[in-house]
């Protein structure tokens, strides 16, 4: 059953796809992870599903309740790293060839 304080978790998104893999964006203890949409049980769109207070993801499928740490604990999952923005004049002066 939803709750008021559940929000949906990113149907709304675009398709996230590495490989044979179709991901959903989570963010768990200020680090973001790309997770496979499927669900443990049958494989239901987490994408489709709510995100619930504690960390817990409802399925909608068959409304099976799981905590993002065992979603994120799948093989499969991975982890974005964020990157300095890149400083072209930093580049280009590397780039100079001395003489
Ligand atoms: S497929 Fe997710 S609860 Fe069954």
């Amino acid at each position: 059953m939803n709750t008021l304080s559940s929000n949906w978790l990113g149907n709304s998104l675009p398709r996230i796809v590495q490989g044979d893999i179709e991901y959903v964006i989570l963010c768990y203890n200020g680090d973001l992870f790309l997770v496979e949409n499927a669900c443990p049980h049958r494989s239901g769109s987490l994408k489709h599903g709510l995100y619930l207070t504690g960390d817990r993801i409802e399925c909608p499928m068959h409304h099976k309740i799981f905590h993002v740490e065992q979603l994120i604990a799948r093989p499969t999952t991975l982890r974005l790293i964020p990157q300095p923005i890149c400083d072209n004049k930093a580049e280009d002066q590397s780039n100079e060839v001395e003489n």
